[in-house]
């Protein structure tokens, strides 16, 4: 069951824990004892003083366990540090089933602004932060906590704030699940019934192409991959129309490889264990759908997504077999474990064909772009600045991190195939997060605006549970693509082209 967020003017008498954010300014000794008075020694005792991280438990009245959060200098209390700060209290509260979390003390020192920021994010932060993936678990454990309170004053804008915030929690959980649930479960099917679920709750048109239609509509790329698999590749077009006239139309494309065995090219074993997260930029697109209503933006927005596995059955692509796209381009396919590109390629194609003022994809395209930015940084690329400016700023203002690489013309050549128009690996030694960001940029219709976000390090966690990840998917871009939809502004047709 997810975690049930309630708002609330005072600490519900159900509440079995309470957790409360300190700044150091109201950690000093004099301000605990004005604040806190009955706890205020116990606290001093343990050094609790509001420093970012600090935690201090004691006991309360009637069985109530009093958690208290350091969260470092009131200047330093921003969206994100209050996002950990929800993760962190619902990570206390995980043995109990009713948590309130009364930030009343810390928000009156916070603007209006920052408080509606503020509860957004906290909100989001509880609900992250009891995300647990027990659906293969034979016997999930029965402790899991089911409501958490947010306690503060204030008006209906900070109850809608907490609202969203719920939503977009949800929607960052849902796509984790899809990339934590094995291959061979979500198979490509499996993925476009999880889309449809998706349209029907949310009231958003849905087109689910099968293999005939897929043949029908030509996109090489997508049966290319598909032809060493037993299970039929699926392509879902998913859109929402907002109440009123849009502001323009943004198009979101997520690469929906449910399971990457590298095919012929085969990855090693070692290699292929994380490989059903490789549908995570999907996964992505899903869980923005999912919060789509909640979250109301102004434009209209059409995701992309072909999906099928990599596999390496009798009749599967080979190296050096060429593939048309969608738009006619011809691929040499030098190694089929570079098969995300190709499937990518036909949506850009489609998503071109529609004529956006914008697109974005994620993809968990290469392995190199976790050599350059490690697991916790994005890469984004993309054929005009000020656009890719804007991901960048959207990011950033939902907790998302990202870092710009180059699309340099002069790597362009590395692409070049003997027999065909393109390969699909690069003849350079390196760059390979920027030549595969090059490749894609081919199939984008010239004058439409677009980034994309290689995911492949930011899409899964292996370092162990912190605040708001567990080991798993993180539903990394969800919470960013929201955030840029939520904003969206069309770019101007003519375009800022990219420095390279
Ligand atoms: N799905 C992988 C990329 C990946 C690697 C995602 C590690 C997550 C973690 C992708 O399809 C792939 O195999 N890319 C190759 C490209 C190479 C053959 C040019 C890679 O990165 O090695
Ligand atoms: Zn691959
Ligand atoms: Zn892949």
């Amino acid at each position: 069951m997810p975690l049930k967020i309630i708002p609330a003017k005072s600490i519900p008498a159900v509440a079995d824990v309470v957790a409360m954010p300190f700044t150091t300014e109201l950690g000093t000794p004099e301000m605990l004892r004005v604040l806190v008075a009955k706890d205020a020694d116990a606290l001093l005792a343990q050094g609790f003083a509001g420093r970012s991280d600090q935690v201090a438990i004691t006991a309360g009245a009637k069985g109530r366990t009093l958690v208290y959060i350091g969260v470092g200098p009131r200047a330093s209390v921003d969206p994100d540090r209050l996002r950990r700060f929800g993760a962190q209290a619902s990570r206390a509260a995980k043995r109990s089933k009713h948590l309130a979390v009364d930030v009343r003390a810390l928000f009156t020192d916070l603007n209006a602004p920052d408080r509606i920021a503020g509860a957004q994010a906290l909100t989001e932060g509880l609900v992250l932060g009891s995300y647990r993936f027990v659906e293969f678990k034979s016997k999930p454990s029965k402790l899991t906590l089911t409501t958490a309170a947010v306690v503060v004053r204030g008006s209906d804008r900070i109850s809608a704030a907490i609202a969203e915030g719920a939503a977009i929690g949800a929607a960052q959980n849902f796509a984790r699940d899809l990339v934590n649930r094995p291959g061979g479960t979500l198979t490509p099917a499996a993925l476009a019934e999880e889309a449809r679920l998706i349209a029907r709750r949310e009231g958003l048109s849905i087109k689910v192409l099968g293999r005939a239609q897929i043949e029908r509509m030509r996109l090489g790329g997508l049966l290319g991959v598909n032809r060493g698999s037993t299970q039929d590749p699926r392509f879902v077009e998913i859109s929402y129309d907002p109440p009123a006239a849009s502001v323009g139309t943004l198009a979101l494309v997520g690469k929906g490889i449910t399971f990457d065995s590298g095919g012929l090219s085969i990855k090693t074993g070692e290699g292929m264990m994380t490989m059903k997260m490789d549908m995570g930029g999907a996964a992505a697109v899903l869980g923005f759908f999912a919060a789509v209503r909640a979250v109301a933006p102004a434009c209209r927005v059409v995701g992309y997504l072909p999906m099928t596995d990599n596999m390496s059955d009798g009749d599967a692509m080979r190296p050096g077999d060429v593939l048309t796209m969608r738009n006619g381009t011809t691929v040499e396919v030098l190694n089929t474990d570079a098969e995300g590109r190709l499937i990518l390629a036909d949506a850009l194609c489609l998503a071109s064909e529609a004529k956006p003022d914008a697109i974005v994809d994620l993809a968990t395209l290469t392995g190199a772009v976790e050599i350059a930015l490690g697991s916790r940084i994005a890469a984004v690329l993309g054929n005009d600045d000020t656009f890719r400016g804007e991901v960048e700023k959207a990011a950033v203002r939902a907790g998302e991190r990202m870092w710009p690489l180059p699309l340099p013309a002069d790597y362009r050549p590395y692409l070049d195939s003997d027999v065909a128009d393109l390969r699909n690996i690069s003849k350079g030694r390196g760059g390979g997060t920027i030549t595969a960001g090059l490749f894609l940029k081919e199939f984008v219709a010239d004058g439409i605006a677009w980034a994309h976000i290689d995911i492949a390090g930011t899409a899964w966690w292996a370092e162990g549970e912190n605040a708001e990840n567990s080991n798993g998917g993180t539903g990394y871009g969800v919470r960013l693509l929201l955030e840029l939809a939520r904003t969206f502004n069309p770019p101007r047709r003519t375009k800022t082209r990219a420095r390279s």
